[in-house]
């Protein structure tokens, strides 16, 4: 039984992420905050790595504000790559964003294509697997982008999927040997940004009305037709939009 220690492991990938790795036979650890382990200062850090083959990184930063997600992820991943590296660790696995590289206008993309570096400049074997926006993300996506009740977003395309989906392939590049370079992945469907929004909004109910804008941002990027898309090399993964909002409740507070 190998030992996997998965930083973000309470969050919403993932938590499934240890489910799907802990009901194929390995020992998959959540390392959190909540579980007395916080990558920004290093407590508990080195403890919950002795021993493990693999750790994965899918935290995420608690503020979305330009300085504080690019501290968070900077200082987050030379922590945990330097524990790794003290701790023996063979696998070093990320979650990040596909286009993150083609929308460096936004902070959040910025940050992680900083992450994305750090991994790469480390000596450590990797696996960086990107994944498109989650369709659970539609409504925090709403949410930065409402002013006075109105959502204003461009009409890029993007292809999401389900955080189902995405922790499945997160934990199979996990429980795999490193890849040592950047896989894709993406849903089945494209969707411009605002009417993905649009009608995650609405099948639960949500009044705001959503406007196509081409100036507005996306999380303070301009993303253009090719941004978001994944590319020709992506795993695409089957759960439709409305087949996922016809299984999921509405968020709290609607
Ligand atoms: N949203 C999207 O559409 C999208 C698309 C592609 C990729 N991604 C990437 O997916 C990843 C996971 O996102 P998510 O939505 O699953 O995140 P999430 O639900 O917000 O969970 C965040 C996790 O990070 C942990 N965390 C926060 N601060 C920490 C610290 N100082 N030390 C250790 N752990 C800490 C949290 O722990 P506690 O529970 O203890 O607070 C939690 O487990 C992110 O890296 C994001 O960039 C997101």
């Amino acid at each position: 039984m190998s030992k996997i220690v998965v930083v973000g492991g309470t969050g919403l990938i993932g938590s499934k992420v240890v489910a799907k790795l802990s009901e194929h036979g390995h020992l998959a650890v959540a390392a959190s905050p909540n579980t007395g382990v916080n990558t920004l200062t290093g407590e508990g850090l080195a403890e919950v790595l002795i021993g493990a083959a693999t750790v994965l990184d899918v935290s995420n930063s608690p503020s979305f504000a330009d300085d504080d997600v690019m501290r968070f992820f900077t200082t987050a991943t030379t922590n945990i790559l330097t524990a790794a590296k003290a701790a023996g660790v063979g696998h070093y696995v990320a979650l990040s964003v596909v286009g993150a590289e083609r929308m460096l206008d936004s902070g959040y993309m910025r940050a992680k294509v900083a992450q994305e570096d750090l991994i790469l400049a480390s000596s450590l074997p990797y696996s960086i697997v990107r994944a498109t926006q989650f369709f659970e993300f539609a409504r925090s996506i709403a949410d930065s982008a409402t002013i006075d009740g109105v959502v204003r977003l461009p009409n890029a395309p993007m292809q999401p999927m389900a955080a189902e989906d995405v922790a499945t392939a997160v934990a199979r590049t996990t429980a795999g040997e490193p890849l040592n370079r950047t896989i894709e992945v993406g849903g089945p469907e494209r969707f411009g940004l605002d009417e993905f929004v649009r009608t995650g909004l609405a099948f639960h109910g949500d009044l705001r009305t959503v406007v196509a804008d081409p100036e507005a941002p996306y999380f303070g990027g301009r993303p253009t037709a090719e941004t978001l898309v994944p590319g020709a090399d992506a795993t695409l993964f089957t759960t439709r939009f409305e087949e996922w909002l016809a299984t999921t409740p509405a968020p709290a507070g609607r």
